[in-house]
């Protein structure tokens, strides 16, 4: 049903999508020793208590994309899986510091991403790249990071802040989005994940954030609620990673349902779908099952995505078009 509907993602962080048996393709073409016997007991090790505990195994496998050609074929494993789910647009995050640390060049990170990208145009699906800093990591070496992308900035829709939340708040970034905003690049963040309201708040002001990651620990602020349904504030939600990371107890206990209901613009997006058991379509009609949507809830996720999105005006009426069209015949 869903599936129909031209579907548009935008949180999804495409290390997150290295499903366990390209970690293994990739290692043994680059040469590199994993710490797993199999495929098997890797995924065995997909059961997590919170954020920091899946981080760990997420940056750890990161260790088998070492070329622009294993960026470039992760990428291009991404987008087909995303356009048979219907996705005609994306807007994915990557994390340089997670492979610079490594000893990968930024550029072969961008360049091999970005060559993903053209080779999957022809599955009728656009995408644009957002840099994320690691707010566990020093401010310096965002800085840094961001300086060492900057001159392609044009090649890149804008910056993002991930990783551990809980204790390395926005403000900490102020400058370096400060600077991002600077070189025209577009500003998101992850907030009211695992931290407090507080955090979204900080992004809006103190960052310049255009949308909110996650969000819905804002939900906890009445007065922040209100202030982001006023002001169409976008929250990308992502069902399957909140469950997983132990952050709402159930799919169908997801504060989505509550936030539909508060009128907040919002979409479902799949995070990590790799580690969290399923991708943006997969989400979708989990939460669609699970919290028993009506089909103009589930119209109203599928066009608050599209609106939500960094695409220009015309596209986004035309896919509005589309998907209201393709629900008329569902
Ligand atoms: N990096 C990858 N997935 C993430 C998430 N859900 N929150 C913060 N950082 C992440
Ligand atoms: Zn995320």
């Amino acid at each position: 049903m869903t599936g129909r509907r031209p579907l548009v993602e935008l949180h999804v962080h495409i290390e997150g999508t290295l499903e366990p048996e390209m970690t293994f393709e990739l290692a043994a073409r680059n040469g590199v020793e994993l710490p797993w016997a199999s495929v098997d007991e890797l995924r065995r090790l997909m059961e997590f208590d919170d954020l920091p505990s899946f981080l760990s195994l997420y940056y750890e496998c990161c260790a088998a994309l070492l070329t622009a050609g294993d960026f470039s074929d992760l990428m291009h494993a991404y987008l087909r899986r995303a356009a048979a789910a219907g996705v005609v647009h994306a807007e994915i995050f990557f994390d340089p510091q997670t492979h610079t640390s490594r000893g990968v060049p930024i550029d072969t990170v961008i360049d091999g991403l970005l060559d993903g990208i053209e080779r999957a145009s022809s599955l009728g699906i656009t995408a644009g790249l957002i840099l994320c800093f690691l707010r566990d990591r020093p401010v310096e070496e965002a800085l840094a990071t961001l300086r060492s992308a900057a001159p392609r900035a044009q090649q890149l829709l804008g910056v993002g802040l991930d990783s551990a939340e809980v204790g390395y708040p926005p403000a900490l970034f102020a400058e370096v989005f400060a600077e991002a905003r600077g070189l025209g690049l577009r500003a998101v963040a992850h907030a009211g994940e695992e931290g407090p309201p507080a955090y979204v708040v900080e992004a809006l002001d103190l960052l310049g954030a255009e949308r909110i990651d996650h969000g819905y620990r804002a939900l906890e602020d009445p007065a922040l609620v209100a202030r982001l349904r006023e002001d169409r504030v976008p929250l990308t939600v992502c069902p399957f990673s909140n469950v997983r990371l132990k952050g709402v107890e159930s799919l169908a206990a997801h504060p989505l349902k509550r936030m539909l209901d508060e009128d907040l613009l919002v979409s479902v997006n799949s995070d990590d779908p790799a580690y969290f058991g399923g991708y943006i379509d997969d989400n979708l009609e989990a939460v669609t099952h699970e919290l028993s949507l009506g089909e103009d809830e589930v119209e109203r996720l599928v066009l608050g995505a599209i609106e939500s999105s960094f695409l220009p005006g015309e596209r986004k009426a035309e896919l509005r078009d589309r998907a209201i069209a393709a629900g008329r015949r569902a």
